[in-house]
């Protein structure tokens, strides 16, 4: 066995199984590159489900992270730090956010919303304690605590974990007839994907938002979009609502937040919805801490100074084009939004994830995701001759 089967077989026989990744072990990061332990490269296109937007080890974002690490780390929130405020004022000048709660994991910050929209149904709305709902859509995925996986539509992501959280009331999504057919006296909440990743890139149909947005503004619901994925420029725009325009009640975010260097998420609102929050009734002793600060404010900063966010949607429309120009009989369909991108496979294709192998044996690493379709996520930083060698290597992969 050489080094990395070693690693292989360590992680097999003392790890959980509860991930199937493709058997690279990477040991080196700089911007779309990686880095396996035999030394091969690789053009990574799934940037670690879109957290390493930024691409890997940005040298900006390692600094801040370096002095910050070497000054102070954690104080708990018992105690101010002096990055906290920063973060606050930096990420409301550019969401245009009131209140913003900081959390670490992205299914924190979705636990977070939900408390707090459950709270102002009881405290604000009016509805009767014990009765909140909150309205998700199928095939969601919105993160792995048992809340969330309690209005999951996956059996693999719910089965065998109830009993479960209940409140939830799911429809089918980029269907506004059904969203209007299910919003009742007691409906405090809406959680909506802009763009469903994890179920293979599905972008609703034009409109569906606005409406969406409508019906929640004449019953009184909070619209609360999990932009953990689509926010901070995946999607050509800050946020993934902008396509759409309109502007959520609540928005989440995490992953980028930090350029992948730490768990850093964020509740972004209205003061009238985390205003419900008072002392002792939610927290977290490493949210919003001075270390995940200043990493968070410095990843927001290269992102827009750097024009990441329009090189996103530059060179998505660059890569759709160039997916689409591909001829094969394996291919379904092929659909993105900026660098959210998609080939979805005939099912005689036999499933994506061989593909993935045959990539990565080319170069490229992507992940197959729901059996038949290939994500491709690069960083934002990705150039033009990067798109055009990484569309080379998928057409010879698949045709
Ligand atoms: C849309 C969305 N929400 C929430 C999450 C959960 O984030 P985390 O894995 O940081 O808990 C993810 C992760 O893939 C996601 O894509």
């Amino acid at each position: 066995m050489n080094a990395s089967e070693n690693l292989i077989a360590t992680e097999q026989r003392l790890g959980a199984h509860n991930y199937k990744p493709l058997d690279v072990v990477l040991t080196r990061g700089e911007g779309v590159y990686v880095w396996d332990t035999d030394g091969n490269r690789y053009l990574d296109c799934l940037s670690a489900y879109s957290a390493v937007n930024q691409g890997h080890c940005h040298p900006k974002i390692l600094a801040a992270m370096v002095e910050q690490a070497g000054k102070l780390t954690l104080t708990s929130r018992a105690f101010r730090n002096d990055q906290l405020a920063h973060l606050y004022e930096e990420l409301a000048a550019l969401t245009g956010s009131h209140k913003i709660l900081p959390m670490n994991s992205g299914a924190e910050a979705v636990e977070t919303a939900i408390k707090a929209v459950r709270k102002w149904g009881y405290e604000v709305k009016g509805v009767p304690e014990g009765k909140a709902e909150i309205i998700v859509c199928s095939d969601n995925f919105h993160g792995r605590t048992l809340s969330i996986i309690s209005f999951s539509t996956d059996p693999d992501a719910r089965t065998g974990f109830g009993p479960y959280t209940p409140g939830f009331r799911t429809i089918p999504f980029g269907d506004a007839d059904a969203f209007a057919a299910a919003i009742n006296e007691n409906t405090v909440g809406a959680l909506i994907e802009p763009i469903q990743g994890e179920a293979g890139v599905i972008i609703p149909p034009a409109g569906y938002f606005k409406r969406v947005r409508e019906l929640c503004t004449t019953h009184n619901v909070t619209l609360i979009l999990d932009e953990i994925q689509t926010g901070l420029g995946r999607t050509g725009k800050l946020l993934a609502e902008e396509h759409e325009g309109i502007e959520a009640d609540v928005t989440l975010i995490g992953k980028a937040l930090s350029g992948g260097f730490y768990p850093v998420s964020a509740v972004l609102s209205n003061t009238e919805v985390l205003g419900v929050l008072k002392p002792g009734q939610h927290g977290s002793t490493f949210g919003g801490n001075p270390l995940a600060c200043a990493v968070a404010r410095t990843a927001l900063k290269v992102l827009t100074e750097e024009g990441m966010i329009e090189n996103a949607e530059k060179m998505g429309n660059y890569f759709l084009e160039g997916l689409r120009s591909i001829r094969s009989n394996i291919v379904k369909d092929v659909r993105g939004r900026g660098l959210m991108l998609a080939i979805e496979l005939e099912p005689e294709a036999g499933g994506a994830r061989q593909y993935c192998y045959g990539l990565k044996e080319r170069g490229l690493l992507a992940k197959d995701t729901h059996e038949h379709t290939i994500r491709l996520a690069p960083p934002l930083v990705i150039t033009k001759d990067q798109v055009e060698w990484a569309v080379s290597e998928i057409e010879k992969t698949i045709t």
